[in-house]
Parts: structure tokens; C-alpha cells; sequence
């Protein structure tokens, strides 16, 4: 089955009056609104079925699920303060959703099913709207059976423009992804399967960058280029080496971060995660240059090359302003915010599914998992799938209670405790927060992010203000994780609302 529709479906609407948007558009109070927005983009996505060609031949093509025929899907671009529309039609042969990850939006809008709608049935369609409240790099992608439906290649980019843009000679995205496929160029059956679920996920076999797999990437001596990195795989954590080229990042997670040179010049990105990067090509003319993935020892692998023309753009590197204007979040207040513990349980531990058995173990009383009870219920948590736990509760689809109630308004402050041998990127909806310390030391940019990467045994402490009400999910973006229990909900008070 093919899906073709036509990539360029984006109609610009200049309305007059402002108050004419928002009459009857959505549902639902829009605390995040802008008042001032004028210009209403409109796109389609279709989810289907398309054969795509991922690897170069003469490997075949690889039957994919994808919006609008395309991996990824087409990226969507708008400008800060615009009114974003999209019309959502399931061509797939189960239901599914779409999710904006790390946009700001109102709870009904951000496509969890069961939590903030019903799912798109086969067949049917769903219209989203929500404003570009920051500018930055996102993405999207399905929140129904993510691990199946994102891992067979449903994801697309999301990129909404500053109003003053820094200056730069090229603005480039790329997607990477990491497929497990069979030798004949399929994709491998194998979702969901126990292994992957309580070890380090779906890690595949072969890394793409914008739906191929990579050879080279062009560029000229002098120029500039903003990078806008998106993390789309399952599982596979990316630590990419620039080489002899020093990329300076300027956002994070869509983010304006203080522009500087990653640790070790390493660009790691956990899955879902987005990085943007200022590069100045320093080589020189008809050089090539390698960029390294390096972050599973000893599975390093080249990821593309550098190639320069055999003209330059200019003699050297530009002085330009790489400094990216702030977009408005609320600024917690430490000092009054309250405090809440949160600790990651669960996965295999030397050959056993740690958990946290009554809810009262702490991270250090983890070792003591050898009676035969605990070892039953343990076969019985992961035969259910439970394996990972968040504060002692695996979760089981999208409908639980919330883990936490947080007062609208209010300063949190979230101090969270990674009691597994695991990585795990730990994603909240509807929010950005400040990562302000990792293991008791004060991060040195206090990043703002919507997916933190802990790395095993890590304690991560981040701060936000609850300005957003509704019920919002907070998961590993491990999809095997999220789908084997590491998944829970915090919820948002009504402005007002009495607890
Ligand atoms: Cu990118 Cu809950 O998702
Ligand atoms: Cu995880």
C-alpha cells in the first residue's frame, strides 16, 4: 500500500484580527496561547505503509510505517507565535496518536492516548492545533505502541524559527535513527521482545541520518552551518566525535542553552533527545573528515563523512552572534519550590529483574532479592511485562493515577534517583525544565530540556514551574522501557484548583 500525498500542503492564512483564530478552534483552556499569533499553518499527515530506501543498493527497499510516504515524515516549519494545524489521517491497520515531543502544548492536544484523547481509529482522522510557544528544534511522532509504531519508522521534524534567527550560511536537520535489520533489508519482527525490554532496549543494526544511510555530506571551507540534531531511534544512544571540527552547542532539547564546546567534544545525544550546533567548516578544500559515533565501547563506527568542495566560502570562520534569544518560560524559584523523590527501579541485574518489592526499598537495599517469593513474582512481573518501576509502580498502558499532583504554578522541584545498571532518557510532557545538578554538582548551564539522559546509579535533580494543567506523561524514552512499565503520570492542578 502506498501513501503518497503531496508534500507541500502548507497553506498560510493571514487573519486580521486575532481574536478570529481563536473562536471555536479548540476545546479546552490555552494557558500557553498567543495572544499576538496571525499567521494559521495548516498540514496533513498520513500514517501508512511505504516501501522507503533506507540502504544504498543493491540492498532492496525496506517496507516502513511513515507519514506521507517519506522517512521521516515532512518537516514541519513554522515561525515562532504561529498557529499550528495538523490534520492527522490513520491509513496504518491499527489505532494511533500523534505526539509533539517537547512542544508546550494544551493537554488535550498532546497525543496520549486514553490520557489526553481517544486514539485515531484505522481509518479515521484527527486534527491537532496548538501555538509555536518556543522557538527550537522538535519532533514528532506516535504515542500509541511507540516501540512498534516509531521504531518501523513513524517520526518526522519539527522546527519552529526564531524571530530573529542567528546568522548562519546553512540551517540543516538531521534525524538519526537506528534500525534492527534482517539481512534482506527488513525490517526485523522482533518488537517488543523480552531481551530488548529489560536490557537496553531495541538497539539496532544500521544508522540513518534523514531515512539513509549516510556516505557524505557536502559542505565548503568557511561556512557555517546550524546542525538542529534529532534522536529518533528506540533505544540507541548516539556520542558523536567531531573529529578535528568543534561544534559549539547553542540549544538544547529546542532550548537556547549559553553557546559552548560539549565535554570532550562529545555530542551525546539519549534517545528523543535534540541537540543544535553551530560548526565552522575549519578544513580545508577537497579534505575529507570523519565523524565517529563512539558512545558503546567498543562499537564504534564511522557515521558520515565531511567532504569539502574544492572552493571555499571564505578564507575563515565567521565572528557571528551564536547566542539564540530566550523563549518564555516560567523561571522556578528554587528556594520556595517543592520538593518530590523520585527513583527508577527495575531491569536485568546479574541475570535478574531488579525491583523494588513493597514500594519501601531504597537504592541501596537493592541487593537483597533472593528469596523464592520475591523470585516468583518476579517471573510474574516480567512475564506481564512489568519490569521497570517508577517509585515502585511498572505502569501498565496509558490509564493509571497520577504518580505526583503538582500545584499549578507552583515551583517543583523533581530529585530523581536512577537505582538501575541502565542508561534511561527520562522524558515529562508538556514542560521544559531546568536540569540543575547531577549527583549533588550544580550542571554548569542549568539547561533547560524535556528529555534528561541519566546515565546507571546517576541522581538528577531539575526544576520547572507546573504552569501547564492537565494529566502529563513522564517516561524513559527507551521505548522497550516505557513499554515494559517505566512510565507514569504527573499531574497539573487547574489554575485555581483546590487539592
Ligand atoms: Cu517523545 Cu512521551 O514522548
Ligand atoms: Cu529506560
Amino acid at each position: 500500500m502506498k501513501n503518497q500525498l503531496t508534500p507541500e500542503l502548507t497553506r498560510r492564512f493571514f487573519l486580521k484580527s486575532s481574536a478570529a483564530i481563536f473562536a471555536g478552534a479548540v476545546a479546552g483552556g490555552y494557558t500557553l496561547r498567543n495572544a499576538n499569533a496571525v499567521a494559521l499553518k495548516e498540514f496533513r499527515l498520513q500514517a501508512g505503509q511505504s516501501p522507503i530506501r533506507l540502504v544504498p543498493e543493491p540492498s532492496g527497499v525496506t517496507n516502513t510505517w511513515c507519514f506521507n510516504g517519506q522517512v521521516p515524515g515532512p518537516e514541519i516549519r513554522v515561525r515562532q507565535g504561529d498557529r499550528i494545524r495538523v490534520i492527522v489521517d490513520n491509513a496504518l491497520d491499527e489505532e494511533t496518536t500523534v505526539h509533539w515531543h517537547g512542544m508546550r502544548v494544551p493537554n488535550a492536544m498532546d497525543g496520549v492516548p486514553h490520557l489526553t484523547q481517544t486514539p485515531i481509529a484505522s481509518g479515521s482522522t484527527f486534527t491537532y492545533e496548538f501555538d509555536a510557544v518556543d522557538a527550537g528544534t522538535f519532533w514528532y511522532h506516535p504515542h500509541q505502541r511507540s516501540f512498534e509504531q516509531v521504531g518501523r519508522g513513524l517520526y518526522g521534524p519539527l522546527i519552529v524559527e526564531e524571530s530573529a534567527p542567528i546568522r548562519v550560511d546553512r540551517d540543516i536537520t538531521w534525524v538519526l535513527d537506528d534500525w534492527r535489520l534482517t539481512a534482506d533489508g527488513q525490517i526485523s519482527n522482533d518488537f517488543g521482545n523480552p531481551h530488548d525490554m529489560s536490557h537496553n532496549g531495541r538497539v539496532g543494526n544500521t544508522v540513518t541520518i534523514n531515512g539513509r544511510v549516510p556516505e557524505t555530506f557536502s559542505v565548503h571551507q568557511g561556512e557555517r552551518i546550524r546542525l538542529r540534531l534529532i534522536n529518533a531511534a528506540n533505544a540507541r544512544i548516539f556520542g558523536i566525535d567531531f573529529g578535528e571540527h568543534e561544534p559549539v552547542i547553542v540549544a538544547i532539547d529546542g532550548q537556547p542553552v549559553a553557546p559552548h564546546k560539549p565535554e570532550d567534544n562529545l555530542l551525546v545525544l539519549g534517545p528523543a533527545m535534540r541537540v543544535d550546533v553551530v560548526i565552522d567548516m575549519i578544513g580545508g578544500v577537497n579534505q575529507r573528515y570523519t565523524l565517529t559515533d563512539t558512545f558503546y565501547r567498543g562499537l564504534k563506527y564511522r557515521l558520515v563523512d565531511l567532504v569539502y568542495a574544492d572552493t571555499p566560502l571564505r578564507e575563515r570562520a565567521p565572528g557571528w552572534d551564536m547566542q539564540l534569544p530566550a523563549n518564555p518560560l516560567s523561571e522556578p524559584d528554587i528556594q520556595n519550590a517543592e520538593r518530590h523523590e523520585v527513583t527508577f527501579n527495575g531491569g536485568m541485574m546479574g541475570g535478574m529483574v531488579m525491583q523494588e518489592m513493597g514500594g519501601s526499598m531504597g537504592h541501596d537495599s537493592m541487593g537483597s532479592m533472593g528469596s523464592m517469593e520475591s523470585m516468583g513474582s518476579m517471573m510474574t512481573m516480567m512475564h506481564s511485562g512489568r519490569i521497570w518501576f517508577i517509585n515502585g509502580v511498572a505502569a501498565e498502558g496509558h490509564i493509571m493515577d497520577p504518580m505526583l499532583t503538582l500545584h499549578h504554578g507552583r515551583s517543583h522541584i523533581i530529585a530523581m534517583t536512577n537505582a538501575t545498571a541502565w542508561h534511561h532518557p527520562i522524558h515529562f510532557h508538556g514542560h521544559s525544565f531546568r536540569v540543575l545538578s547531577r549527583n549533588g554538582r550544580p550542571t554548569s548551564h542549568r539547561e533547560w530540556q524535556d528529555t534528561v539522559l541519566m546515565a546507571p546509579k546517576e541522581r538528577v535533580e531539575i526544576a520547572f514551574v507546573a504552569d501547564n494543567p492537565g494529566g502529563w506523561m513522564f517516561h524513559c524514552h527507551i521505548l522497550e522501557h516505557q513499554a515494559a512499565g517505566m512510565m507514569g503520570v504527573i499531574r497539573v492542578t487547574e489554575p485555581g484548583e483546590r487539592t
